[in-house]
């Protein structure tokens, strides 16, 4: 399986010795591909993208994002970003460790979204994954995480809800308005596709409610499998028995897809090589630095912090918070957080940065990822020998509930009141299920979600069919009312990073055991964004307003509990979805879907999502 010769990477490590004091680094192409991730002196980032005629200004002249409602008063800028995907497989070795993948324009991590407030996105992505490296030709989706897409509920990007996924040979291009600003992802919604590379950062540019110099970008943090991601979604899924084959140990952890890995710990043969390199950032002395946190991982929960630096918290998902100190952030899969850091450090030494797993709440190999800051002046980057702060070091006791930050800390920057008498309350009970033939499923409600990839739902009720092809679609029709609560009990151990498609809701409650259905935090303002962990043995309370007309998925963002059908529809406004404007290409994708699977076998292992 290898197409990197010894001879190069001895030819580099030679190189690597005598050229720079760092430990050995292979290649970048060899690691990451087509991609410039992790590099040092990789390009900052704008203020704004200016490379289209520009209003007077800034595009967004004085406006603030100032409700729940992020396409309130969103300026008109006239301008599309154009991107083009090619998605395809191959192979890399990110931490070393040769594997097959897909891959968007052959890099990983994938290449940058990027907008300003108010622009509208059009991707045209292309599906040319081929039986090739091992894999097969399989659908794809592409799902713009945080996005609310209204009025564009067909561009939403999941499979068997709001369209057929896109066949192998054929393309697909989504259309949205950038309605909020801030820090977000795009990832594949086909199965657990996107853990096999399928993902990427997604930056909005915007007003700032807190100052700073320099933007840095995406610092994307993950827990990272060598296995194909079919054999471990079988895994999680299976008949065992055992806990540690359900429930996967992830084998590495990457900042920006890239960490060491120890080789001699492999379980398999396969092309490994030992110190990779780790991915490295420039800080400017005396300057305040934006770093846009995102989990992007799979399962694991994690704890990010830089040694001798104190972060700042300013937004969370798509939401600007009262900015708050933080020695150490904690994110689940999903989640972002944008901190700003301060480059007031002794500029000659270079600091780990570090991405740390939860033992409390994950399983893995390797707990922690690293990678290098160093400070501008610096040239001869020296492996830093700093060490983790006291607090950032006791994170995971802490976090032995498995859980966000505190509610009371969390405040919107922009306030919004809760309305204290929602239009209807649904109480859903999460739990782990063992079937019949013994396989584990995730229930809520004692229901499993399972997608029918032919009859999206959201097709289905445009046509005006409720009843749904498949009950195994579990979906929640809320007809019209104005908000809607949902409570998540569970009585099990595990917690669930819980993902609401087409809105930022309020979190009212998050706590241990059940709801008392009366405590809410902070209800004049309370917390608002699209990802929160719901704790082990625990309640996560949530509300949102119903303005937007589309079936959403409210699923657990953990990509193995998600193909273990831990997921609802959520049904908004159904009479007027057969009002909207239906794109033809909806039909025509199904067609081709529909034609390929007539001669090929889909091998569906999962709930689908
Ligand atoms: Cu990141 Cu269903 O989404």
């Amino acid at each position: 399986m290898s197409r990197f010769t010894n001879l190069a990477y001895l030819a580099n490590m030679i190189g690597g010795a005598f050229g720079m004091m760092l430990a050995t680094r292979m290649p970048q192409n060899m690691t990451n591909g087509n991609s410039t991730w992790g590099v040092i002196d990789a390009p900052v980032f704008p203020e704004y993208l200016t490379n289209n005629p520009l209003p007077n200004g800034k595009p967004w002249g004085n406006r603030h994002h100032h409700d729940n409602n992020p396409y309130f008063n969103i300026p008109n800028t006239g301008v599309t970003r154009y991107y083009d995907f090619d998605v395809r497989r191959a192979i890399l070795a990110p931490d070393g460790y040769e594997k097959s993948g897909i891959f968007v324009n052959g890099q990983f991590p994938g290449p940058a979204i990027e907008a300003n407030w108010g622009d509208w996105i059009e991707i045209r992505v292309h599906n040319n994954i081929e039986d090739a490296f091992g894999g097969k030709a399989e659908g794809t989706s592409m799902h713009f995480h945080g996005m609310t897409q209204k009025d564009t509920q067909w561009f939403d990007g999941v499979p068997g809800f709001t369209q057929c996924p896109i066949a192998p040979g054929s393309s697909f291009t989504y259309r949205f308005r950038a309605d909020a600003y801030g820090t977000s992802w795009w990832h594949s919604h086909y199965s657990a596709q996107y853990t096999a590379g399928l993902w990427g950062p997604m930056i909005i540019y915007g007003p700032k409610h807190v100052p700073y110099d320099i933007d840095l970008g995406p610092v994307m943090l993950g827990d990272y499998y060598h296995s194909e991601y079919h054999d471990v979604v079988k895994a999680a899924s299976s008949n065992s028995t055992d806990f540690n084959v359900y429930v996967p140990w992830s084998d590495n952890s990457l900042i920006n897809g890239k960490n060491n890995y120890n080789c001699s710990m492999a379980a398999d043969n396969s092309t490994c090589y030992s110190n990779a390199g780790v991915s490295q950032f420039r800080f400017v002395p005396g300057k305040t630095h934006r770093l846009r946190l995102m989990n992007t991982g799979a399962a694991a929960l994690i704890h990010f912090s830089i040694d001798g630096h104190k972060m700042k918290v300013i937004a969370n998902d798509f939401e600007p918070v009262v900015p708050y100190e933080a020695d150490f952030v904690t994110l689940h899969v999903g989640q972002r957080t944008d901190v700003l850091v301060t480059a007031d450090a002794q500029p000659k030494l270079s600091y780990w940065m570090r991405s740390t797993i939860s033992l409390n709440c994950s399983v893995t190999y390797t707990t922690e990822a690293k990678a290098i800051v160093a400070y501008q002046g610096n040239s001869n980057i020296q492996l830093p020998n700093s060490t983790i702060s006291a607090a950032a070091a006791r994170a995971d006791e802490k976090s032995f509930l498995c859980k966000n930050d505190d509610l009371e800390k969390t405040i919107p920057f922009f306030p919004q009141k809760l309305d204290l008498h929602p239009g209807t309350v649904e109480t859903i009970n999460v739990d782990l299920f063992t079937n019949a033939t013994g396989h584990h499923v995730w229930i809520m409600n004692n229901a499993t979600q399972y997608t029918n990839y032919n009859r999206p739902i959201l097709l289905e009720a445009y046509k005006g069919n409720f009843s749904f092809p498949d009950p195994r679609a579990n979906v929640y029709d809320f007809g019209t009312n104005k908000t809607v609560r949902i409570v998540l009990n569970t009585n099990y151990q595990s917690a669930h990073p819980m993902h609401l498609h087409g809105h930022n809701f309020q979190v009212l409650a998050e706590g241990p055991g059940p709801w008392d259905g009366k405590t809410i935090i902070n209800p004049h303002n309370p917390l608002r964004r699209d990802t929160h962990v719901q704790r082990r043995y625990g309640h996560l309370v949530i509300q949102f307003t119903l303005d937007n007309p589309g079936v959403w998925s409210y699923h657990c963002h953990i990509a193995w509990h998600a193909s273990m059908g831990l997921n609802i529809g959520v049904l908004e406004r159904p009479a007027e979805l057969s009002r909207a404007q239906i794109p033809f290409v909806m039909d025509q994708t199904c067609d081709n879907w529909n034609r390929w699977t007539s001669t090929h076998v889909v091998d569906q292992v999962d709930a689908g999502i």
